[in-house]
């Protein structure tokens, strides 16, 4: 029977030796030392022996039983870290190979141009207003002067919700919007950049589109005033150099209304493509704020004058960056968009 033990350990640590996976080793665990393993159908023995054998063979057997045990949880050690060896080396991270780059997105053209022409106004005091997109009828069109039926609405062709309210065609209709908030109070200086929506599309208009709306209401505002504000923002926005000029115009919110100009940005006024030889390109409409948008504002006309201005945000771009046509601007095209 000690011989049977001897020639069981034997085999016993040489399986455990050879095995190679943790799964295994269980089985053969159970195999060795299980409720129907070899040890126990081996001890099944005992009972023919006499009582002094019996105890000799159990103690020779449950020392037997220890070492197989040491043995199965060394091997079981040794597997484990063989296991996670093989993992650390498997996942093992080259901190020398090149990283996945980072796309750096930049600003829209169209952005970069709103901001710089808000700050050149937000260094002369002005504030930065805003309005809704979609406007009421009379904010768009009757408290700026422009009543139902006026051919003046045909330059503004107009994306309507239902018969009161539609897409702005303009920022103007803020100038009603904050005067209306701040009356009585003075002086009102707002810009008011924005979208705006019209029934357009070809090389040079958009269905929207960005403007943005200038406003001063004080006592004793002159043309003068305008004058001055629009040189100052030309010269910063175009360079030193730029000469401007007014032409008499017609808005039904400004009177009187004045369309200004500035010298050619391409052949500095000599004539070109660019300006249709004229040495010229329009740039903004302005004037003096017509008394009755005063009034709607809920401001008196007897005693405060104001300026007005707008201009479209998308012009100032192509003629600053010398894009001919404007639906670039909205293609999404990085080789486009990359350059500024
Ligand atoms: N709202 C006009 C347009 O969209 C532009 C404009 C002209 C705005 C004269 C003004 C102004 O404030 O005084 O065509």
């Amino acid at each position: 029977m000690l011989e049977k033990l001897n020639e069981l350990e034997r085999k016993a640590l040489q399986q455990i030796k050879e095995i190679n996976e943790i799964g295994q080793l269980n089985d053969l665990r159970v195999k060795l030392l299980g409720r129907k393993g070899e040890l126990t159908q081996l001890l099944r023995g005992l009972k023919d022996l006499s009582a002094d054998q019996r105890a000799e063979v159990g103690r020779v057997a449950n020392e037997l039983k220890e070492r197989v045990e040491n043995m199965l949880q060394q091997r079981n050690e040794e597997l484990q870290k063989q296991v996670l060896n093989e993992r650390l080396e498997a996942e093992t991270i080259d901190v020398t190979l090149p990283g996945i780059p980072l796309l750096r997105g930049g600003k829209h053209p169209l952005t970069q141009i709103r901001e710089e022409i808000q700050d050149i106004f937000i260094s002369m005091g002005f504030s930065v207003a805003e309005g809704p997109e979609v406007e009421l009828d009379y904010y768009n069109f009757e408290a700026l002067n422009i009543p139902k039926d006026h051919p003046a609405r045909d330059m503004q062709d107009s994306f309507y919700i239902d018969e009161d309210v539609l897409l702005r065609t303009h920022t103007s209709p803020v100038q009603v919007r904050t005067m209306e908030a701040m009356a009585p109070q003075l002086p009102v200086k707002i810009i008011v950049p924005g979208k705006v929506y019209r029934k357009d599309d070809d090389a040079t208009h958009s269905p929207m589109f960005h403007q943005v709306e200038g406003l001063l209401v004080d006592t004793n505002i002159t043309f003068a005033h305008l004058k001055a504000v629009l040189m100052t923002f030309a010269r910063k926005i175009f360079g030193e150099q730029v000469k401007v000029r007014y032409r008499p115009s017609f808005f039904p919110f400004t009177e009187p209304s004045a369309e200004m100009d500035i010298s050619c940005v391409h052949c500095n006024g000599e004539g070109c493509r660019v300006c249709s030889h004229t040495g010229w390109l329009e740039i903004l409409g302005a004037g003096m704020v017509h008394p009755r948008v005063l009034e709607y504002g809920g401001y008196d006309p007897e005693k405060v004058s104001g300026f007005a201005f707008g201009m479209g945000i998308e012009r100032i771009a192509m003629l600053k960056y010398g894009v001919n046509d404007l639906r670039l601007f909205f293609d999404n095209d990085l080789r486009f968009l990359k350059q500024f």
